[in-house]
């Protein structure tokens, strides 16, 4: 059922707002590159799940590559350099990931797209992620760049309020959903998935977010 829907929509567009979109199936060509790349960074810098600054365990484990990181602990959230779990720096960014993030980013209307920091999300059945602005980074001029890969989730994409209601999207393997100007700080997160099991993954979603965490502070 999933895979139908999947090939349908590959090499469509779903415009989520006026800088905002969801490349359909943008990601499949790289994804036979991706998947051992991952492993590697997967074996280096292991998913964990972090504490909230309340003091919750988040839903999603996680982990980064790219020369910034992004972190929670109870002293808040923030990007560092190195894994908090090796205090190693974290595993690099694949040049593979940097060519998918630009090309994806170039082609949601933003150029010259460099992330530095990698956010790698892992997420089950029944795992959520709560609505939440992206907004640890320092310059909002660049946009966010995120690719899905196994089983489907229920994005939630909202306005710049908390309270404002949220569009539902689905997202699906080989999506790359782009935000970024005038949407750039929009509420976001993602509804508790359902079970389903993925032909490559199996019983698992990895979402994978491209961001330009350092420079200088700029507004959108
Ligand atoms: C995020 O907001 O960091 C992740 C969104 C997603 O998993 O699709
Ligand atoms: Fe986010």
């Amino acid at each position: 059922m999933f895979d139908l829907l999947e090939s349908t929509l590959a090499g469509t567009r779903d415009n989520l707002g006026e800088q905002a979109c969801v490349l359909r199936g943008f990601a499949l060509p790289y994804v036979p590159e991706m998947l051992p790349v991952l492993d590697s960074i997967l074996k280096a810098a292991p998913f964990r799940h972090m504490v909230t600054p309340g003091g919750y365990h988040m839903s999603v484990a996680l982990t980064n590559c790219g020369a910034l990181g992004w972190t929670s602990d109870r002293r808040g959230y923030r990007y560092a350099p190195n894994d908090p779990v090796s205090e190693q720096a974290w595993p690099a960014m694949p040049d593979l990931f940097l060519r998918l993030a630009n090309t994806a980013a170039a082609e949601a209307g933003f150029d010259q797209f460099e992330p530095d920091a990698c956010l790698i999300n892992h997420y089950v059945p029944g795992t959520r992620l709560s609505l939440h602005q992206d907004k640890n980074e320092l310059d909002f001029r660049a946009p966010i760049v995120s690719v899905s890969l196994g089983i489907p989730a229920m994005f939630l994409f909202g306005g710049h309020e908390r309270s404002d209601k949220a569009r539902r999207i689905p997202l699906f393997h080989g999506d790359v959903a782009v935000w970024g100007g005038v949407d750039r700080l929009r509420y976001h997160g993602v509804m508790p998935l359902k079970e389903e099991t993925h032909p490559l993954l199996g019983a698992q979603r990895i979402n994978i977010t491209f961001r330009k965490a350092g420079g200088t502070p700029h507004a959108v």
